[in-house]
């Protein structure tokens, strides 16, 4: 797809799960005044196939199937939610995104990353002007996440060894996109890490507003 003329500006968080990336797009999102979504979901759609998603056995998809279900809602998400913000000039926040899936399912569940290149490609074509990757120890973020008790824990009950392999493929993204990816440190206090990121997005936005 071509990007339509844009004037708005889509910011991203991704990290392993109990990183603390929702806590630090709200926080971001309030602070901005912009739109907040998340991935998978954000539109009606999208949110029904979060379930089959998050939901059930580990076992339950193969990676590939994965790789279909996610792009799937996120052609939704993109259609529904994250172009008509951009194209009224708004600033939307997104909890995870395309990296999740180049990540989860083209590095750490499976080795499919060309894969997961040429549907996003085909079906998405469209890439954050920011993003924020919380980098947080996956043991601390492991017991942060299980805590919760959601019922959403499909991907954390894949383990200990499984969240290593992700926070692994979250620091490679961030060497491959050094243009629009930022590592934050996660173990830190709340507040502390919303400082540094509303720092960093303010001086992105003022420095576009001025290029
Ligand atoms: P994620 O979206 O990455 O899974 P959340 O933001 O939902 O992570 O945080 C997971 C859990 O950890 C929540 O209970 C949240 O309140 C808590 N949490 C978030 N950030 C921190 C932090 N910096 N220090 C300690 N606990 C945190
Ligand atoms: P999320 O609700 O962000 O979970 P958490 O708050 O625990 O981080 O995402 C649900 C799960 O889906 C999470 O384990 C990450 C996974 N996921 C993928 O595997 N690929 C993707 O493309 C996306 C967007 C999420």
């Amino acid at each position: 797809m071509t990007a339509p003329a844009r004037r708005g500006v889509f910011i991203t968080f991704e990290g392993i799960d109990g990183s603390g990336k929702s806590t630090q797009a709200r926080a971001l999102a309030e602070r901005l005044g912009a739109a907040l979504t998340r991935e998978p979901g954000g539109s009606e759609g999208a949110e029904e196939i979060r379930r089959l998603l998050v939901e059930g056995e580990a076992a339950r998809w193969s990676a590939e199937t994965e790789i279909l279900l996610f792009t799937a809602a996120r052609r939704d998400h993109l259609e529904k939610t994250i172009l008509p913000a951009l194209e009224r000039g708004a600033v939307i926040v997104s909890d995870r995104f395309a990296d999740s899936t180049r990540v989860y399912q083209g590095a750490a569940r499976a080795a499919l990353r060309e894969k997961v290149d040429l549907l996003h490609a085909a079906m998405i074509g469209l890439e954050p002007d920011l993003t924020f990757v919380i980098d947080t120890d996956p043991d601390v973020a492991l017991r942060r996440g299980l805590a919760r008790h959601s019922g959403e824990d499909r991907f954390e009950s894949l383990g200990a060894a499984f969240q290593h392999r992700l926070r692994t493929g979250f620091l490679a993204l961030a060497r491959e996109y050094p243009q629009r990816v930022r590592l934050i440190a996660g173990d830190r206090a709340p507040d502390d890490i919303a400082s540094d990121i509303a720092t960093q997005a303010q001086a992105f936005l003022a420095g576009r507003a001025h290029g």
